[in-house]
């Protein structure tokens, strides 16, 4: 047999080493890198964020778009001071071809910055800033779980609805809180209600003494409240300690009283709160679901493992459609948006900025569930304000 010219033999060359790159790149795991506070008054949120994606994964075989998944870590200790860095241990560090992450607010806008300026494809499991979806939104910007706007606009007009006229708003001081309030007020008011004063105590703090003193002084029909996790434990506790919860009804986003109710016990019972999920929707999909979970992690789940979960929907959605090519991106990225995500919290689909449009539950507490009372709204898409998609 002749020998290859030279030019032939760096063709065949080039090919070789091309095809051995395509099949190293279906060999290596995928890189999923998460972003979740694991310390603070939301480190139970960001392990069952965790917990719902790793269980979607394992129900895979272990696999999304047919590779294996490989796990990154960062404890972003819900401090936004910390995030651009946090984010760049995975995004520069790691190598990471998608981030999952976060819980706070203002922690997953510096996500979301370094997401961008690097164009990787971030899903937010929790946090609400209405800006993610907002006038940062972007091709590779995307949300399993909701805006602040959202379950807080949706209390309004059941709040209205019951007969009260005016209502006190309380939070912590950040994105999540000012956002909350500002949809509640909007929902409220647009039904006829009136908001009468705004209070607030800076994140994370507890101390919550002189906002009761001032609300049991001003009387207000009900109170309107965003607090989460070990706060949101605390706060529900300190108004039943005042007495509060006997002549002044309180409401809130339903993070008030998810993932918090065994800690809460008596103080939380009859508390009605808006959210994307409930306990007792009785859908085979959410049934199946919550025993998977209970299982895996010998405890039941809350909203914030359903949209872990949800979260490992998506990315499989576009994995899929480019077979675990996470090089093709635009394509993988339009399979995403276009997705309907089979979620425990009955389907949903994203609005063009990437948020999901969804049913908004009522719920109120009754012993450790939420239970579902209604649907408060049904497929309710937030605003999208400011964003150009
Ligand atoms: C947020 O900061 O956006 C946030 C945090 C905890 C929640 C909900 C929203 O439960």
């Amino acid at each position: 047999m002749p020998f290859p010219s030279p030019r032939a033999a760096r063709l065949a060359g080039a090919a070789f080493l091309a095809l051995a790159a395509c099949q190293a790149q279906a060999a290596d795991p995928i890189k999923v890198g998460f972003m979740l506070p694991y310390s603070g008054t939301y480190a139970a949120l960001g392990t069952a964020i965790e917990n719902g994606f790793k269980l979607y994964v394992q129900e895979q075989g272990g696999k999304l778009g047919g590779r294996d998944v490989e796990y990154f870590k960062v404890d972003d200790e819900s401090n936004p001071a910390k995030g651009p860095e946090n984010a760049n241990r995975l995004i520069k560090r790691d190598k990471v071809d998608v981030v999952i992450g976060t819980v706070h607010s203002g922690v997953a806008m510096a996500l979301a910055k370094a997401a961008k300026d690097s164009d990787t494809t971030l899903i937010v499991a929790n946090a609400g800033a209405d800006a993610i979806t907002g006038p940062m939104c972007g091709p590779g910007i995307f949300r399993t779980s909701f805006t602040n706007w959202q379950p807080a606009y949706a209390m309004g007009p059941v709040a209205a609805g019951k007969g009260h006229k005016t209502a006190i708003t309380v939070t912590w001081k950040y994105a999540a809180g000012d956002e909350a309030v500002a949809g509640f007020r909007e929902g409220f008011e647009k039904s006829g209600g009136k908001v009468i004063k705004d209070l607030t105590v800076p994140f994370p703090n507890v101390e919550f003494q002189s906002v009761l003193t001032e609300i049991a002084a001003s009387k207000p029909d009900m109170v309107f409240t965003f607090f989460a996790g070990g706060g949101a434990v605390k706060f529900v506790q300190d108004y039943a300690a005042a007495g509060l919860n006997k002549t002044i009804p309180l409401y809130g986003s339903g993070f008030l009283t998810d993932g918090t109710l065994q800690a809460q016990g008596d103080a939380a019972q009859g508390l009605l709160t808006t959210l994307h999920y409930a306990d007792g929707l009785n859908t085979p999909r959410d049934q199946a679901f919550r025993a998977d979970y209970s299982k895996a992690y010998k405890q039941t789940p809350d909203v914030y493992a359903v949209q872990g979960y949800d979260a490992a929907q998506l990315l499989q959605a576009g994995l899929k459609a480019v077979q675990g090519d996470v090089g093709k991106k635009a394509d993988m990225r339009s399979a995403m948006r276009a997705a309907t995500i089979d979620s425990p919290r009955g389907p949903f689909t994203l609005s063009a900025a990437g948020n999901p449009v969804q049913d908004i539950y009522l719920r109120k507490v009754e012993g450790l569930e939420n239970k579902v009372v209604d649907v408060a709204v049904k497929k309710l898409a937030d605003p999208a304000r400011g964003c150009k998609l």
